[in-house]
């Protein structure tokens, strides 16, 4: 039998009554905040990531999924959407329609990591990303949002930790002396981690070695080397959250996977997930749309890792309708009649459901209850003679008589 990828998965009902309520919580907020969808290819050409998150990360070196096509060209299945809206904002000249623009989007992501729980290598992120601001309340705007998105869900039990990686000015500085620092040990890392102590030190504070947690523990911290309009941009992003009552705490260890952030950083963990405990992550990014060849943009933005909030939603946030009809009908000249019943239920926005031939009531009610239905309408012949149904409440398990054309009152009220 052919069976599903390692580390993709099918999502179907009842998990996918969940996926959809996020998403259209998610896309409900983004409304009340004006950002638009946009919608961009899953396969971009290589160079957008290498270029975009950085040579020496884990993503570029291990993660992609990058194939020559049949023409011969380097393309990647997205391990993130940041760098295609990017592309795509720098290709359609986004910046002459409007000097900030607001996308969100919420599609797969590919990464070959070893999965295990919250880690897949087919996996779903929402996310935004704000061009044009440069200002420290476009941060508390974006980290708003994505609280607001997290709240919705009825997730409050997880904590929204920040730092500020500083401008990259003040970065330069910073990595001299880390890498100063981080030298005296070189022999205790791992080959891999040797060399990024000369080509990219920060990353090296994000290695997962754990003989060197110690030596990166005591590593220099940026947050205290950060320069006077940096420590304005932070004090202030710091003030805002506090004005909007956003719990905050500050993580100086946080220095994210990707290369292409500045200044302010941020993620959302939770203890309820096991190892793989940040649920979102974000912070801005304002070299990378030049990086990739477009104007001098600011840019900030977060990505909410889908499987890793369903994993702290309850199952009760998905409960739909409450009102589900299921049509019970007994004898072929009923059959018709449930039909009529079912179609006039949907034209009011009930959902209604019936068997497609006429089976015993027994199995018809055992098929209502199994598929979650609150109600079933029972349609036997002797009933129809009199244009009656019974109504069956399967929570209270009460059975009422109903004159047909007092069905629709029935539920309206
Ligand atoms: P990221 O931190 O790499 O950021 O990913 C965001 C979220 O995606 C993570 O917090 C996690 O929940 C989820 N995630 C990542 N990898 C996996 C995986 N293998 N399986 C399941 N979930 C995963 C970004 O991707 C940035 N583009 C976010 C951003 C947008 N920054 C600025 N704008």
């Amino acid at each position: 039998m052919i069976q599903s990828i390692t580390g993709t998965k099918d999502q179907f009902s009842p998990d996918i009554e969940k996926w959809q309520t996020l998403e259209e919580k998610a896309r409900q907020i983004f409304e009340l905040y004006s950002y638009s969808e946009i919608r961009t290819p899953l396969l971009e050409e290589t160079s957008l990531f290498v270029r975009g998150i950085g040579t020496e990360t884990g993503v570029v070196q291990k993660e992609m999924y990058t194939f020559d096509d049949k023409g011969g060209d380097s393309v990647t299945l997205r391990p993130e959407g940041t760098a295609s809206v990017v592309r795509a904002y720098i290709q359609h000249h986004l910046h002459k329609q409007d000097p900030t623009t607001k996308l969100y989007y919420i599609g797969p992501m590919f990464r070959y990591e070893r999965p295990q729980k919250g880690r897949l290598r087919q996996f779903h992120q929402i996310g935004a990303e704000l061009f044009g601001p440069a200002s420290p309340e476009a941060d508390v705007e974006v980290i708003t949002l994505l609280n607001q998105i997290i709240r919705s869900c009825g997730v409050t039990d997880f904590q929204l930790e920040i730092n500020s990686l500083g401008s990259q000015k003040t970065r330069l500085a910073y990595l001299e002396k880390l890498k100063t620092y981080l030298q005296k040990y070189q022999n205790d890392f791992g080959e891999d981690d040797r060399r990024r102590i000369e080509t990219n030190p920060l990353r090296v504070i994000d290695t997962k070695d754990s003989k060197v947690q110690d030596i990166v523990n005591e590593a220099p911290l940026i947050l205290n080397h950060l320069d006077e309009s940096d420590q304005k941009h932070w004090d202030r992003v710091q003030d805002c959250l506090s004005n909007l009552q956003i719990n905050y705490q500050i993580n100086p260890r946080i220095v994210r996977g990707l290369d292409y952030y500045q200044q302010t950083a941020f993620e959302c963990v939770s203890q309820n997930l096991g190892s793989q405990s940040a649920f979102a992550g974000g912070g801005r990014y304002d070299g990378l749309v030049e990086e990739l060849g477009g104007p001098v943009t600011p840019a900030v933005g977060f990505a909410i890792g889908m499987e890793r909030l369903l994993l702290l939603m309850s199952d009760e946030i998905a409960s739909k309708a409450k009102r589900r009809v299921y049509i019970a009908f007994l004898g072929d000249s009923t059959q018709s009649k449930a039909m009529e019943i079912a179609q006039k239920l949907r034209t009011y926005n009930m959902v209604s459901e019936m068997g497609y031939e006429s089976k015993s009531f027994k199995s018809q009610l055992r098929r209502a209850n199994r598929l979650g239905f609150s109600h079933v309408i029972i349609i036997g012949e002797n009933e129809l003679k009199e244009n009656k149904v019974q109504i069956k409440d399967f929570e209270t398990q009460e059975q009422v008589d109903c004159d047909i054309d007092k069905i629709i009152p029935f539920f309206m009220a």
